[in-house]
């Protein structure tokens, strides 16, 4: 049987956050929709921050009430805090996204406090709101940051423990800045399942350096089987210097299909989508494959080769 890959598509979310120019309401809206309709496991929709902290998303309310919902395509929002939790509340997500960092540096940039502080937080919005909706937990720079530098497996493993004996229902260990390799990958993901059998684990890269889809890969291997991606490679963390775009989405799950697994996915709908992103944002994206087409859209050869064909026939 074909392995089966979970995709949660966040283009929306990570991939909108760090644009600099705002997208509209309703040009977010039509985008969901479009992706609802290309078998995703999820949808990480926009984040109830701080409108201050990332603009782009200030109309978190509003796109989630109005995106036409898909039954078996959950649609998550990223929560950073009480106040943002209640927000969500309203709008009846399938799912929080509460987010910390494993680097206490990149907790302070980009939550503005110390770790200790973030846990309390959202160890508060899961007494509240657990027992309501499902909790998934996205660590951030699991393994590395881009200001302290090696951030130890034991660390994350430490706080996965903490939000794991808190009844999380899954956690994503997030590469933010691009900054993991596969071998790394593959300890981590090995040590993670085997710590937590019974948690969805999800694997978040960034391509920052050219190694998203290695990683990818490597996590497969080791029997990862939920990845987040965006659309066209967008993406990045304006909080973390150097940051730059998510694994891109079509690309994964282009070398996915092509490797045998069931991601589920309409590859050929989704890169119809992917091709009108740089429109919506207004510039060229990083995605490969909706520029250079799948390995199974063949080219016609060339006169001159009809010919050759003849003369060696
Ligand atoms: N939604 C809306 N407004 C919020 C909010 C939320 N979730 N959390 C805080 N605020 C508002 C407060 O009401 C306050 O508004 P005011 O200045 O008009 O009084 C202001 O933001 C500051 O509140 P404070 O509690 O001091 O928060 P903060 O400034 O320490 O910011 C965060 C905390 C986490 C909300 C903010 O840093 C943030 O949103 N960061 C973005 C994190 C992110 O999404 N990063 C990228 C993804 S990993
Ligand atoms: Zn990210």
């Amino acid at each position: 049987m074909k392995q089966r890959i979970y995709f949660n598509e966040v283009v929306t979310r990570d991939g909108f956050q760090m644009e600099p120019a705002f997208v509209p309401t309703e040009a977010k809206i039509a985008l969901i929709n479009d992706l609802s309709q290309c078998g995703y496991a999820k949808i990480e929709v926009t984040s109830f921050t701080s409108a201050k902290a990332i603009p782009m998303l200030r109309d978190a309310e509003e796109v989630m009430g109005r995106i036409q919902r898909v039954s078996g395509v959950e649609y998550t929002v990223l929560v950073p805090n009480l106040r943002g939790a209640e927000r969500a509340m309203d709008v009846k997500p399938d799912e929080f996204n509460l987010v910390m960092s494993t680097s206490e540096t990149h907790n302070l940039s980009n939550l503005r406090m110390p770790r200790e502080n973030s846990f309390s937080t959202l160890r508060e919005v899961m007494e509240r709101f657990g027992t309501q909706v499902p909790i998934n937990v996205s660590l951030s720079a699991c393994f590395g940051c881009p200001m302290e530098g090696d951030v130890p497996q034991a660390e994350v493993m430490r706080w996965a423990q903490r939000f794991a004996d808190l009844g999380v229902r899954g956690l994503t260990i997030c590469d933010t800045t691009g900054m993991a390799q596969p071998r790394q990958v593959a300890t981590m993901c090995e040590a993670l399942r085997h710590r937590f059998p019974d948690l969805q684990l999800t694997l978040h890269f960034h391509n920052t350096r050219g190694m998203g889809l290695a990683n990818v890969l490597a996590a497969v291997q080791s029997g990862i089987d939920r990845f987040d991606g965006s659309l066209g490679g967008l993406g990045g963390c304006p909080y973390a210097p150097g940051a730059s775009g998510n694994i891109c989405s079509e690309d994964a799950i282009h070398m996915l299909d092509a490797m045998g697994c069931n991601t589920g996915i309409d590859l050929q709908s989704l890169l119809l989508i992917a091709r009108q992103l740089p429109e919506i944002v207004g510039h060229a994206v990083p995605g490969q494959v909706a520029k250079s087409g799948r390995i199974t859209d063949l080219h016609p050869a060339p006169e001159s080769v009809a010919q050759l064909q003849k003369e060696f026939s």
